[in-house]
């Protein structure tokens, strides 16, 4: 048998012996390999027995070939971002668990740690059907230039980088004012008006379905609005909630957006001709800029309670101040556990590291499969509690990129429903696009797929199964077809659930990982002047001075 292995390739066998300089491992019957302590990993590498174990089958990269004597040399260290992770994530373990020197105590000392380590990276990136051409990790100096960059807020729009230790920063008076008016919000009504557009409304939907969905069996309705000039969307909505106890939450930080200013008008006077002047300004909230901008003296003159949108934090990043947390919290939902998320969030990516933080990673498989010829990033998730989720996602990172004739296309799908419609585009289509799935390790809810007799349907072989299972399945089916087939590739996030918790973090990792991805483009993240031109053009149309 010939030894036909070749340099960089990646092979998978069985360590055979640990010595103090290296390891053996058996590749297949005839060749046998060597991984010399040197190879094992970048850091310093005391001892060689606690990263591979006799018996452990490992996966390797070639460097070296020695064809004659069917021998080759291996790394470790030369594997790329997913297969150090995979190991990282073992070496982990094993250091922990008791075969490893760790008596009983110490074990239980070692618990929480374990715990924690699990638990890191809430988020998790999968790029082992991303079909990348160049190594993630071969962007380690440029991710810690522009590490540094947004850290010390040196790049471009860096005013508005107040979100990135917002966890920390945030006004704690004013966050205790956010909970307790939204206790009040549900005792005064059935249902509260959200009137705001752009950042200004999607990040609380984008919670609220994502943790509740349309079914919550909660007593609080909550009724998006001012996101359109739709007069059906408006006098609809105006008639349904005629006999019911309304609160409103009206929210824009420059307190001069139309769409939202105009509609805030027409249920300004709904709400005083059912309330009077002096109970609707008890049930009206604004959220806006602390002083700019014509909503703060309005409310002011009205007596509104108010609260603020920072100065330092664009709308699209605003979900976790007041903007997000008022409209979340009267939902009934914990921003505590949120808050939490995004503190959790911001310690564990807070490093220039790639192999290290997840967003970063995402942030660089973009860039690289947008120099792959990719023009559009699709957005895919298997849980309609994730619609709205992607347009969030897509605002975030349309307007943040979409700059100076560059950028990816942002768009979305929500499977298997999409399957039926965009899947033949995704699976036989131009190959313009690439996928980005977030998936979701538990569902809020499953259902066993019951037995029948007669299996007149012929889905008894489904019988016992999950539904959710069945999703999974789907999901897997499809990832084959589009990435084996299809050659489009995809990029994996993982969140563990549709909780409070997860969205804080989720949100957290986006941010971080748009501001490094854009700045990657040289384009200014926080700013969006495309957005005037229409306004201008409909200003004119709509004759105002
Ligand atoms: O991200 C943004 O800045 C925009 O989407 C705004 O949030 C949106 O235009 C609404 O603006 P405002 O809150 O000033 O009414």
């Amino acid at each position: 048998m010939k030894c036909d292995y070749k340099i960089g390739q990646i092979i998978e066998g069985v360590i055979t012996g640990v010595k103090p300089y290296g390891a053996f491992v058996k590749v297949d019957e005839q060749t046998t390999g060597l991984i010399h302590i040197s190879e094992i990993s970048d850091d310093f590498v005391r001892d060689i027995n606690f990263f591979v174990k006799q018996g452990e089958k490992i996966i390797s990269k070639v460097i070296d070939v020695d064809k004659e004597n069917h021998q080759l040399r291996l790394s470790l260290k030369a594997l790329n971002y997913s297969h150090r992770k995979e190991r990282l994530k073992k070496v982990q373990k094993r250091s922990l668990l008791p075969d490893n020197d760790i008596g009983f105590d110490s074990l239980k000392e070692h618990l929480p740690l374990w715990i924690e380590e699990k638990e890191m990276y809430m988020v998790k990136v999968d790029l082992n059907h991303a079909l990348l051409e160049e190594d993630v990790l071969s962007y380690q100096d440029e991710v810690s230039r522009i590490h540094e960059m947004i850290h010390d807020k040196t790049g471009k729009g860096n005013d508005y980088l107040g979100w990135l230790n917002w966890a920390d920063d945030y006004d704690k008076e004013e966050y205790a004012r956010v909970k307790e008016a939204a206790k009040r919000i549900r005792n005064q009504a059935d249902v509260l008006l959200v009137c705001g557009i752009g950042g200004s409304y999607l990040g609380s939907r984008a919670a609220i379905e994502m943790i509740q969905g349309p079914l919550a069996d909660d007593d609080l309705e909550i009724l998006f609005v001012g996101n359109t000039f739709s007069s059906t969307q408006l006098a609809r909505t105006l008639t349904y909630i005629k006999d019911k106890e309304v609160a409103v939450n009206v929210i824009s930080k420059s307190g001069t957006t139309t769409e939202t200013a105009l509609a805030f008008r027409i249920i300004r006077q709904f709400m005083e001709e059912k309330y009077g002047e002096e109970e609707s300004a008890k049930r009206i909230y604004a959220t806006t800029d602390k002083e700019k901008g014509l909503l703060k003296p309005l409310a002011d003159k009205k007596g509104y309670e108010t609260f603020v949108i920072p100065d330092d934090v664009g709308g699209r990043f605003s979900v976790i101040t007041p903007v997000g947390l008022l409209p979340i919290a009267a939902a009934g939902i914990d921003i505590d556990a949120l808050m939490k998320g995004v503190k959790d969030a911001t310690y564990d990516l807070n490093t220039d590291d790639l192999a290290e933080n997840p967003a970063y990673v995402y942030a660089v498989a973009r860039r690289i499969l947008e120099k792959q010829g990719k023009v559009a990033e699709m957005f895919v998730s298997y849980e309609p509690h994730l619609l709205f989720v992607a347009e969030w996602w897509k605002q975030l990172f349309g307007e943040s990129e979409g700059k100076e004739n560059k950028g990816l296309l942002p768009t979305s799908v929500n499977n298997s429903t999409d399957l039926h419609s965009m899947g033949q585009f995704v699976q036989e289509g131009s190959k313009v696009l690439f996928e980005t799935i977030l998936t979701v390790k538990e569902p809020l809810a499953d259902l066993e797929v019951p037995f029948e007799e007669g299996d007149i349907d012929e889905l008894n072989y489904l019988a016992g199964k999950s539904l959710d299972w069945v999703n999974q399945k789907a999901y897997e089916g499809t990832l084959e077809a589009h990435v084996e087939t299809g050659k489009v590739p995809n990029i994996i996030l993982e969140i563990e659930k549709l909780d409070a918790y997860n969205f804080g973090y989720m949100v957290y990792f986006f941010f971080k990982a748009l501001a490094m991805s854009v700045y990657m483009l040289d384009v200014n993240p926080f700013d969006q002047p495309g957005v005037e031109v229409y306004k201008r053009n409909m200003f004119r149309l709509l004759g105002k001075k």
